[in-house]
Order: structure tokens, then C-alpha cells, then sequence
């Protein structure tokens, strides 16, 4: 008897705006930060099994990515099952675009595949509701890849509002020769903010995202966004990784209307004012031995394709 496959796709996502709060006594941040999802997508087929497996395919090395039982992709088909009371297994095949540690949300991108691959494929139609609740559980960025769009995240960044937008964006994004650990970066805003605090006497207010932010996104206005992007977490990822400031000044100088960091880092993503910019910037960084990668958002969250 032939095997049923199921094939979802899920997006990778900027930060357009990150503001990091407090540390919390369960070890993550409060955070405000607004969501972009964007056109460069992990694939997830799974195929009816007896077990659970994983394998990864695609362009990005994978070679040092857990295929155990820790492997949040794994963790999100298990959580699958178990919500729908399914006995049998899923053979998962991830075909990796997104950078590993990137700042992109590449392993989000492949749970949130996952949950929408299983749900599917075992015709459990958990629903949305359901599916966010256990995407929420997983990882801190899974519910956004599911939802995909233009979202505001609060709490650890699970909690998802509406945001009124218009347009789409053109940036550019440069993975860095390198990963950053997410919990790293966080822990080194801390350090910083503790050293500070000693001398000064700062405190690290509640997490908000300005108002200049949802303006720019309300008109869809690129140079207004671009005056009003902001990321908590990008000095931590510079002092960790200084060679990317090379690469923001990089871009730049070639035309970027603005660069920063992606989440925890180390992608640099740029904003251009148009496609026609944005080739022109691939076409400048080219020129430099440096990759760039056209992608544009907000696109949707994971779905089920083909
Ligand atoms: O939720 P996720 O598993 O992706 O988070 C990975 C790590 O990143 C957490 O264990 C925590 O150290 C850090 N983190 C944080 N605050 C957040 C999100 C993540 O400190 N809001």
C-alpha cells in the first residue's frame, strides 16, 4: 500500500521592531516586537510511518542539526499526534532555505510546517485556534510562522495582534558566515544593561512598539519605516559578532535605505525602497563576494500546498 505525503510550507520572518524588557523568572523576556513574514520558506513533506523520523535536504549545511527527539520539528508532529489521539508516525523531510541560528526563525519555520503537514495528514483539522495553542508551547516564534502576515508579538513573543498595514516590502537579507544563539544574545543585552544600571541607574522599561512604527506601517511608508526600525537585540549581537557591523555599513553604502539586524542575529536584513533597488543591492553585494537574497512581505503563515 502506497504511503500518503503531505507537503506545507512555512515562512521565515524579520523583525521589523524589537523591544526587549525585562528578564522574566521563567528565563525569557517580555517582549514588543512587530512580525514580518517573508518569501523565503522552509518545505516540510511528511509521509505516513510507523515511527517518527527526520531528514533534511536543501541548500543550507544541516549537518550538525539534531535529528533526535529534541529536534523541535520532531517535538511539533509528536504534539500533533497527541492532540488528536493518533497512534500511528510521520517520515518528516525538511528542505532547509533558512539559516540555522540566523535570526530568521528557520526552526519555527519548520514546526510550524510540521503542525499544519501532521494536522493534514492525519485529517484531525485541529483548527487554528488549536494549532496556535500548541505551536505557542513549542517555541516563542512558532505561533508567528503559522500566522504568518504582519503581526505585533507580545509576552515572549507567542501572543499575536492584528496590525493595519499596506504595501509590501523589498529587503535584502545577508546570512551571516556564522550562527548566534538566541539565548546568548539575550543574555549578553542583560550583562550589558546590569553594567549600566550599577553606573546610572537605568531600568529597563516595559517593552512597547512606537507609535512612529505602526504609522509607517499604516501608509505602508518605506522611508518612514526605515527612520522608525529598531531592534534591542542588535548592539548584543554586534559586540558578540563585530564583523557585521562591516556588513550593515556594506549595505549602506550601496544604497540600503536602512539595515539592521534580524532578531538575535547574525542575518543583516535591508530595506529598499523598491525591486528594482533591491536587485541593484543583491547586484552591489554580488560585486563583493557577498550573497544577498532578494525577498519581499508580508507573505502568509504555514500552509498546506500542492
Ligand atoms: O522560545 P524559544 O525556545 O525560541 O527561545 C529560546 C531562548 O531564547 C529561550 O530559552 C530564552 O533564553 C531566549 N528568549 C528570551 N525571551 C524571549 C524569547 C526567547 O529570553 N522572549
Amino acid at each position: 500500500m502506497s504511503r500518503r505525503t503531505v507537503r506545507a510550507v512555512a515562512p521565515g520572518k524579520i523583525n521589523v521592531h524589537l523591544s526587549v524588557g525585562a528578564l522574566r523568572s521563567d528565563g525569557y523576556h517580555d517582549l514588543a516586537t512587530v512580525y514580518q513574514a517573508i518569501s523565503l520558506y522552509e518545505v516540510v513533506e511528511a509521509t505516513e510511518a510507523d515511527g517518527f523520523s527526520l531528514e533534511f535536504t536543501g541548500p543550507v549545511d544541516t549537518s550538525e542539526l539534531s535529528i533526535d527527539e529534541d529536534n523541535l520539528a520532531l517535538r511539533a508532529a509528536r504534539a500533533v499526534a497527541a492532540a488528536g489521539d493518533v497512534t500511528a508516525g510521520v517520515a518528516l523531510r525538511i528542505e532547509k532555505h533558512l539559516p540555522i541560528a540566523g535570526g530568521l526563525a528557520g526552526g519555527s519555520a519548520d514546526a510550524a510546517a510540521t503542525l499544519v503537514a501532521c494536522d493534514a495528514l492525519w485529517g484531525l483539522e485541529l483548527g487554528r485556534a488549536r494549532l496556535l495553542e500548541i505551536a505557542a508551547e513549542l517555541g516563542s516564534d512558532v505561533p508567528f510562522s503559522l500566522a504568518g502576515g504582519m503581526k505585533i508579538g507580545t509576552g515572549r513573543g507567542e501572543k499575536l495582534s492584528s496590525i493595519l498595514h499596506r504595501g509590501s516590502y523589498d529587503w535584502v537579507l545577508v546570512f551571516g558566515d556564522g550562527e548566534l544563539s538566541t539565548p546568548v544574545v539575550f543574555n549578553e543585552l542583560d550583562k550589558h544593561r546590569w553594567s549600566t544600571s550599577r553606573d546610572t541607574g537605568i531600568i529597563v522599561l516595559d517593552p512597547a512598539v512606537p507609535t512612529e512604527v505602526l504609522q509607517a506601517l499604516r501608509l505602508g511608508d518605506v522611508e518612514m519605516l526605515a527612520d522608525a526600525v529598531h531592534n534591542d537585540l542588535q548592539a548584543p549581537a554586534l559586540h558578540l559578532m563585530p564583523r557585521l557591523m562591516g556588513t550593515l555599513e556594506l549595505g549602506d553604502r550601496l544604497g540600503a535605505v536602512t539595515g539592521m539586524i534580524s532578531g538575535s542575529g547574525p542575518t543583516c536584513v535591508f530595506l529598499c525602497e523598491d525591486a528594482d533597488s533591491a536587485r541593484e543591492l543583491v547586484a552591489g553585494f554580488a560585486a563583493q563576494g557577498i550573497t544577498g537574497h532578494h525577498v519581499t512581505g508580508p507573505v502568509p503563515g504555514a500552509r498546506v500546498v500542492g
